[in-house]
């Protein structure tokens, strides 16, 4: 099966099989049989967030549980249960339509709701975790349904369970948010406040922030649609406060968001324009000229290319700031 349609920086790779699961019964019955269980299994959602390095030698499972309901409300939450395979956009602006808070700022964010927990997605101040109740998955070794609490997920930047020790065992097929009936936005994203101001909103709605969220994610993000990307192809580097005093005084531009005590979260994007990569095209992929931390594909660009041009960019900023850069993208293979 061609992969092409399923993978948004438009690689062409073959998976030697592939199965649409429309419902947790479904999933269950597949990972009854031994053949679909002992298979090299890939879960994809909307395969926004991942470079196929080559053609995979095993079966792709593609989440397509759909399904919203209202699972329990209080004067102040609602819990908002979601199927795996619904559109995270989707279920960002159905919440703002409702009048339920706590996404919004994650709007435009490309892929599907059982995705997001893996990575714990996170944009403009929120992330994931912030608004996240339990989840339910299904354990490919013995197509059992567990549920997941919040400590569980054990969430961290761009980080969770499901990437670290549990990595590969789980399908996660629904997802129960609790979000805001008296939403309290969070402005407290600088590109966003100032987005705000030039717009005189002092005191915006959830609208208005997914609104604005869209516009920002708009100039700074290419759309997958028109030109293939995976979104910020490396994770943004969290260094000594040491490290970073050092190089500010060589860097006084270089931005610095700090995380505790000891380190500060320097972004990647600025590194890579710093280095001269913003903009650049190299063969049929480049840098995204708006935002140096996305990796493009121009039309026709092989996994190889990409990787060559990410290697060169972790090589260049390696030699000029003693930092790694490691893959925020999945590379399969
Ligand atoms: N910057 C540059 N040059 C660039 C890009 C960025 O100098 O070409 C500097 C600027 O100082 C800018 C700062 O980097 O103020 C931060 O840039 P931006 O607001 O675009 O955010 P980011 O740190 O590059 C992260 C996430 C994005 C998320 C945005 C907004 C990661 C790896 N990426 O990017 O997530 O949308 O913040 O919250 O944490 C994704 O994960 O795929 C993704 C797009």
């Amino acid at each position: 099966v061609e992969l092409l349609p399923f993978n948004t920086l438009d690689i062409a790779a073959r998976a030697r099989s592939f199965v649409s699961v429309r419902t947790v019964d479904q999933l269950r019955h597949l990972l009854q049989h031994d053949a679909a269980r002992s298979d090299n299994l890939l879960v994809l959602g909307g395969g926004s967030n991942i470079l196929f390095a080559g053609d995979y030698d095993g079966l792709v499972l593609h989440m397509a549980i759909k399904g919203k309901r209202v699972i329990g409300e209080t004067e102040e939450h609602v819990w908002l249960e979601t199927g795996g395979g619904e559109n995270w956009h989707r279920t960002v602006r159905y919440a703002v339509d409702q009048g339920w808070g706590g996404i919004e700022n994650l709007s435009l964010i490309p892929g599907t709701v059982g995705a997001a927990p893996i990575q714990n997605i996170g944009a403009y101040g929120v992330e994931l975790a912030d608004v996240f109740e339990e989840l339910e998955a299904v354990e490919i070794n013995s197509a059992e349904i567990h549920s997941f609490d919040k400590e569980q997920c054990r969430f961290g930047y761009r980080d969770s369970i499901f990437k670290g020790v549990l990595k590969g065992q789980y399908v996660i097929s629904k997802v129960v948010l609790k979000l805001d009936k008296q939403p309290r936005p969070n402005t407290s994203y600088g590109a966003l406040q100032s987005a705000l101001d030039q717009r005189d909103i002092e005191h915006p709605t959830i609208r208005d922030i997914s609104d604005i969220v869209i516009d920002i994610r708009n100039s700074k993000l290419p759309d997958p649609d028109t030109l293939g990307n995976a979104g910020s192809f490396f994770k943004n580097p969290v260094i000594d406060n040491e490290k970073f005093d050092r190089l500010k005084a060589s860097y006084p531009g270089m931005p610095g968001y700090p995380i505790d005590d000891q380190t500060t979260k320097v972004p990647a994007g600025w590194l890579i324009e710093e280095t001269g990569w913003k903009g650049k095209v190299v063969g049929n992929t480049g840098t995204y000229r708006q935002q140096a931390l996305v990796i493009v594909n121009h039309g026709g660009a092989t996994a190889d290319e990409i990787l060559d041009l990410a290697r060169k960019i972790q090589q260049t900023v390696g030699e000029q700031f003693d930092i790694d850069l490691v893959p925020e993208v999945n590379i399969i293979g």
